[in-house]
């Protein structure tokens, strides 16, 4: 996992597809999205609030909740007026997991540019490093988050200058190199264990729009109930 993120801004990655169907929910007009680290706690939260339940098991819509983890699915639909709870496999773990970092992104391909942006001037603001969590599979390397991890490398260095040039560490390095190992970023997806998975229990379409770059200028942010109305992308854990 992460390590230490206390001080540092974090960028929460899941490009399939949870930090790609967070931003996906904002474009469709959803007031907020709560993380949870369960099911049960999903489903509960849910429950209890009358919130949209969605979320994934293998990658399928789990029993009883009211939508999967599609963002093709969710674009097809408008959520004004109803917030949403979000439980899978591994983002929104992820994010739970480092909560209490100084400041925490969801960022994809498809917001790669709006949040770079945003996690510089804010790592700037408040003197911090930048940690890219690559939320993985079942905690193991996943090729996905890697490859658009590189992508913010290159956005975020792209964000300084002379006087504010970032310093990047080897791992950072790495990352870079296989975003710009291939322009082609659904071939760099589709090399991927999981994207072949969605693949094969069919939402493959997913993987297409998850390569898509920098169209959505939306940037998620954790934060609290008290600040909800200051963030235009509010993600909130689950209580
Ligand atoms: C997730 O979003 O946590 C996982 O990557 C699984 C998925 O949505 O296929």
């Amino acid at each position: 996992m992460a390590g230490e993120v206390s001080q540092a801004v974090c960028v929460v990655l899941d490009v399939l597809r949870a930090t790609t169907v967070i931003p996906t929910l904002f474009d469709c007009a959803c007031p907020a999205v709560y993380v949870a680290g369960s099911h049960a706690h999903a489903e509960r939260f849910a429950r209890e609030k009358g919130y949209v339940l969605c979320g994934e098991t293998q990658g399928l819509k789990p029993e009883g909740f009211d939508f999967g983890n599609s963002p093709t699915e969710f674009a097809r639909h408008n959520f004004a007026g109803r917030p949403v709870v979000l439980s899978t496999t591994n983002g929104t773990k992820a994010t739970v997991a480092v909560a209490e970092a100084r400041a925490v992104f969801l960022g994809a391909a498809v917001n790669r540019l709006a949040v770079a942006e945003a996690v510089w001037q804010e790592a700037l603001k408040t003197d911090s490093d930048i940690v890219l969590v690559c939320s993985g599979t079942h905690g193991a390397f996943t090729l996905e988050d890697a490859v658009v991890a590189g992508g913010y490398v290159e956005a975020l260095v792209a964000q300084g200058n002379t006087w504010t040039l970032p310093s990047v560490d080897d791992s950072a390095i790495a990352a870079r190199r296989l975003w710009q190992s291939d322009s082609n970023l659904l071939r760099s997806l589709l090399e991927g264990r999981h994207a072949q998975y969605l693949g094969e229990v069919g939402l493959g379409e997913d993987i297409g729009y998850c390569a898509t770059r920098d169209n959505l200028n939306i940037v998620p942010r954790l934060t609290s109930e008290a600040q909800k109305a200051e963030v235009s992308a509010p993600v909130l854990l689950a209580p």
